[in-house]
Parts: structure tokens; sequence; C-alpha cells
């Protein structure tokens, strides 16, 4: 339950670890702060106030001290009370109750209530400075006028200023820092994830705390290692490869001579096969070499792909001139393994370039009979063809999508392989990053 509502990146983890106790403190100190000071002090003054009021007011209603009225007012004035009027012949206004967020004339509301025994009305907005109450004796009203800034505790704004503006600098400042705590494990869970699909991932630099260099430092000893290893064991099935070829064309050879009434056909079908199989595992094995990046022309690239296959029934579509970094040999090879599988398995072949902001988008898209969605993870292994028996008879080994997918990964892309939108066929869609 609580990890469902826990933030899932480690950011927002780090954050709420900050931010939690800091809100807490806030809550606190702000009903403490209500509490203590500003409900207490603002109360008080009030009773205060209308205690006075209410002198005043007795002293008027009371016909023996009412002649002393205005010895006891010019007591009052210019105190608590900066001005009182004796108002004759004036109605009360209707007085409407305060709103419940309306603190301040809550507490008014409820001296009055609790110490004046006589109609009464107030009146706290009228007047940006002043505040007004009034008590209707018989047809006389008496009316109070009352500096705001003498009856209210203004610390409140103050304070809430204080204890909030500064809360959020601080907060804002150690968001920063945190941003900067975490980049480091950001850009190692992302260079983790592209190592893992064998892609190339360029050195991180150690950064950040202790622990988190120490990971880094780590990562990167094990990525050279796993690369060492990999390099090693293509070095040598390609040196194997490579010394085979030797003996297989003297067995050729020897073959040919001995191949009088066609008896050895079979075997040299057989040999023609290792033979094939034998290059083509070389063509993968130099698929991993890295070679030179350069930025060069798609466009340039489509037309000479297109002298190649002189074919009416491949199309290219690419409109505008693309640039791309990569190294050019390899996304050659690339095209001409996938287009070569379209016309081995359909006839007609859509090729289209396309580039938006951030990623270069090569689809090749045929008609023949597809590849069914469950076989679609396997036909990227190397030496998997879907339908064996029939393939192997026109010279397929069932690298080239294998060695596809090794140069698209080598170059950070993606390749996505759907039921062509155009109804049948295949549609195989290479990303690259522009
Ligand atoms: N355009 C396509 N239409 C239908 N099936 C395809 C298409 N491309 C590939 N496949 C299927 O995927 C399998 C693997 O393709 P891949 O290119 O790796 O090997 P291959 O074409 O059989 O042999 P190679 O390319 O090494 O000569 C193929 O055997 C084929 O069954
Ligand atoms: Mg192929």
């Amino acid at each position: 339950m609580l990890k469902q509502l826990l933030p899932r990146t480690i950011f927002f983890r780090y954050l709420l670890i900050i931010i939690a106790p800091v809100l807490l403190l806030q809550i606190i100190l702000t009903i403490v702060f209500f509490d203590s000071l500003w409900i207490k002090t603002n109360k008080g003054l009030a009773r205060t106030l209308v205690g006075q009021i209410n002198t005043l007011v007795e002293v008027y209603s009371n016909p023996k001290t009412n002649k002393d009225f205005n010895f006891v007012k010019n007591i009052f004035e210019n105190k608590l009370i900066s001005k009182i009027y004796v108002l004759e012949n004036y109605k009360l206004p209707s007085l409407k109750k305060p709103k419940i967020y309306n603190l301040y004339d809550q507490l008014l509301d409820e001296q009055l209530t609790r110490q004046i025994n006589a109609p009464f009305w107030y009146d706290t907005k009228n007047s940006k400075d002043f505040v007004d109450i009034r008590v209707s004796i018989n047809k006389t009203i008496l009316q109070f006028i009352v500096e705001k800034s003498r009856i209210r505790n203004s610390s409140a704004r103050i304070f809430i200023l204080w204890i909030t503006i500064p809360s959020i600098l601080f907060l804002l400042i150690s968001i920063l820092f945190l941003r900067n705590q975490i980049k480091p494990f950001t850009s190692l869970a992302d260079s983790a994830e592209k190592f893992g699909k064998g892609q190339y991932v360029p050195e991180l630099k150690p950064s950040g705390a202790v622990e988190v260099r120490k990971v880094i430092i780590e990562f990167e000893k094990m990525k050279r290692r796993i690369l060492r290893h990999i390099s090693q064991r293509t070095a040598m099935l390609s040196g194997i490869s490579h010394d085979l070829k030797t003996p297989l064309t003297r067995l050729k050879l020897q073959i040919e001579i001995l191949n009088k009434n066609h008896a050895l056909d079979k075997v040299k079908s057989d040999v023609l096969e290792m033979e094939k199989m034998i290059a083509e595992y070389l063509d993968f094995s130099s698929s991993q070499e890295t070679g030179n990046t350069i930025q060069f022309d798609l466009s340039n690239l489509m037309t000479e792909i297109k002298q190649k296959y002189n074919n009416n029934k491949i199309t290219f579509k690419c409109n505008e001139k693309i640039l791309m970094l990569g190294r050019k040999h390899l996304i050659k090879r690339c095209l001409y393994n996938l287009i070569d599988n379209s016309v081995k398995y359909a006839g007609n072949a859509d090729i289209i370039v396309k580039k938006n902001n951030s990623a270069i988008e090569i689809s090749i898209e045929d008609d023949g009979p597809g590849v069914p969605k469950n076989e679609r993870e396997r036909v990227m292994r190397p030496f998997y063809r879907i339908d064996k028996s029939r393939q192997m008879a026109d010279g397929s080994v069932g690298l080239g999508l294998s060695i596809v997918q090794d140069i698209v990964n080598s170059h950070g892309g993606t390749i996505k392989l759907a039921d062509n939108p155009k109804g049948k066929g295949l549609r195989v869609t290479l990303n690259f990053p522009a």
C-alpha cells in the first residue's frame, strides 16, 4: 500500500524525504503561532476594546452618568478608540454574520455579543485603516472608529512571509543540488540499459558521491572486460573461418577433379554451402568491427543502392537531403540485407527515408508473406530461418537480420518488425538518433 503511494523515481523519493519534515515543521510552527500568538493576542485586544466600548455605552445609557459622558469620552478618545461620535436619529444597518474563514471578524463578533447588551453593528472591510463599530441606544447611535493597527496583531503576515519564502528558497536550492546528485545515477542506468542491448555506449566519467563513483568505475571495468571477451571470441572465430577457406578451396578443386559421373554432386553442394556459411560468418564478424564514424548523405547512399539493384520493383522515397552520422559501409550493408530479404521473400519493396526533429527513420515495406508476430524476435537470432528446408536451397544462412540488428544497435538505433500498413507483407522500421 505504502509502496504504491511512494514516488517511483529516486529524485522524487529524495525530494519527499527532504520536503516532508520541512512541511511538517512548517505546519506545526504555523499552528503554534496561530494559536498562541495570533488568536490569543487578537482576542485579548478585542476583549479590551469591547470592554471600553461597553463602559462608554453604559455611561451613556445610564441617566445618572449620562451628563458625564463627554468627560468619559474625552478620556477614551485617541487611545484604543480613535474617535467616538453620537449620531441622533440614525438606524443601525443590518449586520451580516462573519464568514467562517474571517477569523478576526469572528473574534470581534464573539466579544461584542458577549459584552454588549444592545443592538450593534460593525464593519471591518469598508475602510483600509479603520474599523467602524456602532451600538444603538434607544434612538441614538454611538459610533466608534478604531484604527486597525491598534487592535490587530499584524505580525502574522510577516511571520508567514519569513517562514515560507526562505523555506521555498532553500527547497529550490536543495532541489538543484539533488538533481546534480541524481544525474550520475540516471546516466549510469542509461548506459547499462544501452550496453545490455548491445548498443555502443561512450565511456562514463565517474562523478557524484564516492559510492556512485565507485559503481561507475566498476561498471566501466566490467564493460571493458565484456567487450574484450567478445572481441577475442569474434577474432578467434573469424580466424578459424578464414583458415577454413583454403582447405575448402582445395576440397572444391579435388571434387572437380574426381567428380566424373556427377557422383560427388551432393558433396559439392555441401561444400558450397559451407563456403557460403563461412563467407556470411566473416561478414557478420566484420559488422562488429569499429570503423570510422563519418557524416554522410543518406540520399546519396540511396542512389548507390538504387544503382546496385536497378530494379523497378523497388522504389525509393527520400525527399530531402538527410545527413547521418555513422559508419557508412555498415549502414549500406544493413540496407542491402533488408532489401535482399524483400527481394527474396516478396517481390516489390518500398524504401522510405524520413527525418523528424530527433530521429532518422528508414522503413522497408514489402508485399511478401511477412513475419508472424511470434517469430519476430526469433528471426533476429543468428542462423535462424522460419522455413529451413525451403530457404537453404536458395543459399540463405539466416545471418542477414542478425547483422542488421547488430549494426543498428551499434549506431544507437532500434529495429522494429511490423505488418505492412498497406496490407500484405512486412515493414521493417529502423530508427536512428539524428
Ligand atoms: N521480408 C521478409 N518477408 C518474409 N520473411 C522474412 C523477410 N525477411 C526475413 N524473413 C524471415 O526471417 C528469416 C531470417 O532472415 P535473415 O535475413 O536473418 O536470414 P535469411 O534471409 O534466411 O538468410 P541470409 O540473409 O543470411 O541470407 C528468414 O529466413 C525469413 O524466414
Ligand atoms: Mg536475409
